[in-house]
């Protein structure tokens, strides 16, 4: 029998692959051989002798303590791609929200509850205040290109953009491989100075931290729009607050705030909401119980 440990809800179409005749499943369950989370943080939690995998049903691994892991020969394993389509669903609408003042105007029409038959008068009146501008034509630079890069990469493309797209870790060769919508670039320099937006889809490590800080900043064009889908430590947050201050920054639309952000102007801050459809849910759940018990019946390790 084996025990597997869930440390957040897990959408049941995954866990439902587990045979039930072989399967312990449980949130609290004493020496599991496989833990599975979503955002759960485990940096703090003592890790059972008896566990040897920890699925996580997103992208992202920097919840799990993954040096920790290592040196107790636990397998750690993600669910790339399986919650791109999501992500980056919400990413072009972040783009939208950061261009038409979608947010600001409806929140605007909400307080126009109680003035009755002055309402269509006073719309008229305001909604000067909400003139946005349209993306086709304008540059996105996509920082990254795994599957999350790539998929908003031709999204973009398809709505009319130009997109200029960079990896720090793949060639251009490479890249191109990926997509043909995007004209790949060798420096994030080049890059960033014709952007008038730029979405970030690397992962975030100790190498990664702060990779839009000051210096990236000073690259960017005036009013340039920023979207952080991927983790909130890749934007330094003193250097965006300067660069808002400035103007530099228009919008910056993140999936990651917290109390600092949502007391910033020109903040757009979404609760984390990238890969929380069912469809991404539900794919990310197969995905790790299919690679756990792949991994506890027969030994077998693909995305560790
Ligand atoms: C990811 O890393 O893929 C996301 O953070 C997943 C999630 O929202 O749980």
């Amino acid at each position: 029998m084996f025990k597997i440990q869930t440390l957040n809800k897990i959408d049941p179409e995954g866990l439902k692959l587990f045979p039930l005749s072989n399967y312990e499943i449980a949130s609290e369950i004493p020496n599991a051989d496989a833990v599975i989370l979503r955002s759960f943080k485990m940096h703090d939690m003592e890790l059972p002798s008896s566990l040897k995998a920890i699925a996580r049903a997103g992208a992202g691994v920097n919840n799990i303590p993954i040096e920790k892991c290592t040196e107790k020969g636990v397998v750690v394993f993600n669910t790339p791609g399986a919650n791109a389509n999501g992500v980056k669903e919400l990413v072009i609408a972040g783009m939208l929200l950061a261009s038409r003042d979608i947010v600001e105007s409806v929140t605007w029409a909400k307080t126009l509850i109680g003035k009755g038959d002055e309402v269509p008068a006073l719309i008229e009146q305001g909604k000067k205040n909400f003139a946005g501008q349209e993306i086709k034509g304008k540059t996105l630079a996509v920082i990254g290109l795994g599957a999350i890069g790539v998929l908003v990469a031709n999204a973009a493309s398809a709505l009319r953009m130009n997109v200029v797209g960079y990896d720090p870790y793949m060639s251009v060769k490479h890249a191109l491989k990926l997509s043909r919508e995007v004209t790949w670039m060798e420096g994030v320099q080049p890059l960033l100075a014709q952007a008038d937006y730029v979405t970030i889809n690397i992962p975030l490590t100790p190498e990664t931290k702060g990779y839009i800080n000051k210096e990236k900043f000073r690259m960017m064009k005036d009013g340039v729009r920023i979207l952080n889908f991927a983790r909130g430590g890749l934007v330094d947050t003193e250097s965006l607050r300067e660069a808002i201050a400035s103007g530099k920054v228009a919008r910056y639309i993140t999936d990651f705030p917290d109390e600092e952000m949502l007391k910033m102007d020109n903040v757009i801050s979404i609760p984390h909401l990238g890969a929380s459809t069912k469809e991404s849910e539900t794919n990310c759940a197969i995905m790790a119980v299919e690679q756990v018990q792949d991994f506890l019946e027969n030994g077998n390790i693909k995305n560790s």
